[in-house]
Formats: structure tokens, C-alpha cells, sequence
């Protein structure tokens, strides 16, 4: 996969694209991804990417040419463009499962106070990752990448997607780690038994209950399978005590 991002800021992103997960999926030619610098396309005087808007109002709107001219340059058939906005579709592990499929993406990151609207008429699609402002589309677009990326085969081991919150639609079990006890607080027997089928029963059943209640607004959008319901049912008892 290829990811093209554009952004008047890509210092901002020299952490993000060298260490961890994306560092290693950048090196080991998982994916490519390249910034592209809005400023390189402005043909204004002193290199402006913005001025203030028509009607008034405070603040500075991302003007049409450096946009248009750029996201002409990098599309090709192939691509989907993306710009962030907090007015876009809020965000989903469904939606990063969509589009880690795809061959080439084109993320547009604003800043300022917005987008000169006709900017919207060459974009595919319009991402927010929540009901938050921030001060740009910069930090929106690592949280998406790093979603996609995660996803694109190889990058991480296949079945560690399996139990991620969201994926199966629930959140994700309690995790534990060495020591058994720690501080007197202790990792649940039946996870240290080596019993794989009671395991598998714990991790559905504590899922469902951490998704129960945390986030009960999950459950009410999903068909329960009967196995779903039977625990679901001890759990609402269980947790009546
Ligand atoms: N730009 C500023 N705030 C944003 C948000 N919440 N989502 C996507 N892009 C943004």
C-alpha cells in the first residue's frame, strides 16, 4: 500500500514514521508512505496556502489552487482521497478494516480554521475521529495510518487482530502478564491452567461483560449468538451481586 500525505506540518510526523510498528512496516516495505508538502504547490507570492474569508469572519480558509494542483499530481485511478475534518464520518475500526484494502491513499490535513469549501468537490471521502476540534488534520491522519497500517498483512501477527476491542465488535478481555500475584492482586486461575477450551469460554465471556458495561450501546447494535446470550445473562446476574 501507498499513502500520500499532505500537510503544511511534516516535521510533525518524523516520530511517528520511524519508530515502533509503522518504523518497522516503513523499513520491511510493508507500506510507503511519503508527506507531501502543500507549501511546494501554492503559486502565491511568499508562498501563502491560505487567506481570509469571503463574508468575513476570523481566521484563515486553505485556498483551492495548492489543493487542487497537488491531489492532481498524486491521484491516480487507483486512489482515494481523504481529507480531515472534524464534519467527516466519524472514524471506525470497520472503516480502517476498508480501507487497509486499498492501493493508494491520499490524506489532505487542514490547518488553520478550515477548507475553502469547493475543496471538498475533489476529495472521495471525509474522516473525523471524533466530536473534538483539534488544530489541524495532522494528528487525525497518524491516528488513522496507524490504525491501516496495523491491519495491512504481515505488519503484526495475524491472529493478534482477533481479540482487538472493536474488531469482533466487543471490547477486548483483561489481559495479564508475570507475576501471578502482584502487590497481592492476582491473574485468574483458570488463564494459568493451560485448559485452552475454559480460556477461550473466560476471554468471550469477559469480553462481553466489559462490553456490558462500558459500553452497552455495542450490544444493543449486535444479534447475540446463543453462546453470547447464555453468558450474557450470568453476567447481568453477577453483576446485580
Ligand atoms: N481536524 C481537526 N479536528 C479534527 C477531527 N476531530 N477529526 C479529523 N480532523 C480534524
Amino acid at each position: 500500500m501507498k499513502i500520500d500525505i499532505i500537510t503544511l506540518f511534516p516535521n510533525m510526523y518524523t516520530g511517528f514514521l520511524s519508530e515502533s510498528i509503522i518504523g518497522r512496516a516503513i523499513k520491511e516495505n510493508k507500506v510507503e508512505i511519503n508527506l507531501v508538502n502543500l507549501r511546494d504547490f501554492t503559486k502565491e507570492k511568499h508562498g501563502h496556502v491560505d487567506d481570509t474569508p469571503f463574508g468575513g469572519g476570523c481566521g484563515m480558509v486553505l485556498l483551492c489552487q495548492p489543493v487542487f494542483d497537488c491531489i492532481r499530481s498524486l491521484r491516480t485511478e487507483d486512489s482515494l482521497v481523504i481529507m480531515m475534518t472534524p464534519q467527516g464520518e466519524v472514524y471506525s475500526q470497520k472503516k480502517a478494516k476498508e480501507l487497509s484494502l486499498k492501493n493508494h491513499l491520499i490524506i489532505l490535513c487542514g490547518h488553520y480554521e478550515g477548507f475553502d469549501e469547493r475543496i471538498r468537490s475533489i476529495v472521495d471521502l471525509e474522516i473525523s475521529i471524533g466530536d473534538y476540534v483539534l488544530t489541524g488534520g495532522e494528528i487525525p491522519s497518524m491516528a488513522i495510518v496507524d490504525s491501516i497500517v496495523r491491519l495491512i498483512d504481515g505488519v503484526i501477527e495475524d491472529d493478534s487482530h482477533e481479540y482487538d476491542s472493536h474488531t469482533n465488535w466487543m471490547l477486548e478481555h483483561p489481559q495479564y502478564t508475570k507475576p501471578r500475584v502482584y502487590e497481592g492482586l492476582e491473574v485468574p486461575e483458570v488463564l494459568c491452567n493451560g485448559n485452552h477450551k475454559e480460556i477461550e469460554k473466560y476471554k468471550l465471556k469477559e469480553s462481553l461483560r466489559r462490553t456490558y458495561l462500558r459500553r452497552p450501546d455495542l450490544l444493543e447494535k449486535h444479534e447475540l449468538t446463543k453462546e453470547e446470550e447464555k453468558y450474557l445473562k450470568e453476567i447481568i446476574e453477577e453483576e446485580k451481586c
